[in-house]
């Protein structure tokens, strides 16, 4: 495995640098506060090839590898961690199983525009029964003729208040547990499709998160994604690259929140000298700094597995269990670092350490990227 960013790669990283200086960071505070979804940001992303960057460009992507795209959602995240997971839910868990498992027609119709950013994708799995245990999903899929009639309904469904197009799991016979899972690409002006209201959450609070409801939803069956009864391991083989980004985003969140910490620290005067100057703060900043180069490179040895293996599930279980951990353990000591100005508004740094903590529950929660990889050692033991 390389550890030496290619030339490509540290062109986008610095060119999605600038995008997130100039674009993203400037509204960041003001939609944390408003909770309003950066839709115009999404598009102006997909313009700069960030809401498929690995896709191949013939279907609308930028044809860049996969440390490309961790490096991309890093510095979006760094600055609004909400922007870093929008376009993660498109790249990975919309784009990625699209060009893995879409047949012409649909990666034409579905993941060219989604790729290119024309449209906004969701993931649509978890219900309010089915969270950790995906596989008790209770959405239906009745088989009439040549289309598909679901019903049920999902919950926490990131981007899902903008979505143009869901990617939906759906039981094809309920007695086949997971079996029976199968998974459907649908545009979300579907007749029977809707939405519920906006969670009002901890964090995160621009990503769209919502309920979305399918009553008596009639689909063509070419809108079905692989066969009937793969769609299991359709989202788990998904979920898998979904946490390489979700850990990619952790470490923009703790990157962000030690910048800030550094700059603080060098400017902030307590017992007439820059608090930098005492050893309790540089302990601080040299632990921080140290677990994120150890998390940054779990994630692009998980993003060199994703590309060079055929099952990266222990690498993206490993590098999202330990970056999520280490963004709050970070994010707690950059607060620590700005004191009492921590806990107030005026700085990001309290936004920084609210966004992490949703890194150790969405795309599987550490306790599950736990069995994931104990599962794994104990299976190659
Ligand atoms: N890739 C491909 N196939 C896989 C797989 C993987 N990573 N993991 C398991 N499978 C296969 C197994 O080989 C098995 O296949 P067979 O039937 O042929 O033997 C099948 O899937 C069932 O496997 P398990 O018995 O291990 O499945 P399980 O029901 O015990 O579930 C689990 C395993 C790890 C707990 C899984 O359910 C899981 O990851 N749960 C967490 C779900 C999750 O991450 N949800 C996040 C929601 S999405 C989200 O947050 C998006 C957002 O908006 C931000």
């Amino acid at each position: 495995m390389e550890i030496e960013l290619t030339e490509e790669q540290q062109l986008l990283r610095d060119t999605v640098r600038r995008f997130a200086a100039d674009v993203v960071a400037p509204r960041a505070k003001e939609i944390d506060a408003s909770g309003e979804f950066p839709l115009d940001f999404f598009h102006q992303a997909g313009e700069l090839g960030l809401a498929g960057v690995s896709v191949p460009e013939e279907y609308g992507g930028a044809g860049m590898d996969l440390i490309a795209y961790c490096l991309a959602i890093e510095e979006i995240s760094k600055v609004c961690a909400s922007s870093g997971v929008i376009l993660s839910v498109n790249n990975s868990l919309v784009c990625d199983p699209l060009a893995r498992y879409a047949d012409e027609a649909q990666k034409r119709d579905f993941l060219t525009p989604l790729a290119a950013g024309r449209k906004l994708g969701c993931f649509a799995l978890t219900e309010a029964e089915a969270g950790s245990d995906a596989a008790a999903l209770r959405t239906t899929a009745r088989r009439d003729g040549d289309r598909y009639v679901l019903d049920g309904g999902k919950v926490f469904i990131t981007n899902g208040t903008h979505a143009d197009v869901a990617i939906v799991f759906a039981t094809v016979d309920p007695e086949k547990k997971h079996k029976g899972i199968t998974a459907f690409v649908v545009p979300t002006d579907t007749p029977g499709f809707s939405r519920g209201h906006h969670e009002y959450k901890l964090g995160v609070q621009a990503s769209g998160t919502t309920q979305l409801f399918f009553e008596g939803m009639s689909i063509p069956a070419s809108q079905r994604l692989g066969e009937e009864g793969e769609g299991f391991k359709i989202a788990l083989a998904t979920l898998d690259g979904g946490r390489i980004g979700i850990a990619a985003q952790a470490v923009g969140i703790a990157q962000g929140a030690m910048e800030a910490a550094l700059a603080y620290a060098k400017e902030r005067k307590q017992f007439g000298r820059p608090i930098a100057d005492f050893q309790a703060i540089q302990f601080y900043l040299a632990d921080m700094a140290m677990e994120i180069d150890a998390a940054r490179l779990l994630v692009f040895k998980a993003a060199w597995a994703k590309t060079n293996q055929k099952r990266y599930s222990l690498e993206a279980a490993q590098a999202k269990l330990f970056a999520s951990e280490m963004a709050q353990r970070v994010t707690n000591k950059a607060l620590q670092i700005h004191g009492g100005y921590g806990y107030t508004r005026d700085y990001d740094v309290e936004r920084f350490f609210r966004d992490a903590r949703i890194t150790e529950i969405y795309e599987g929660t550490s306790e599950i990227q736990k069995l994931v990889i104990s599962d794994a050692i104990l299976r190659d033991a």
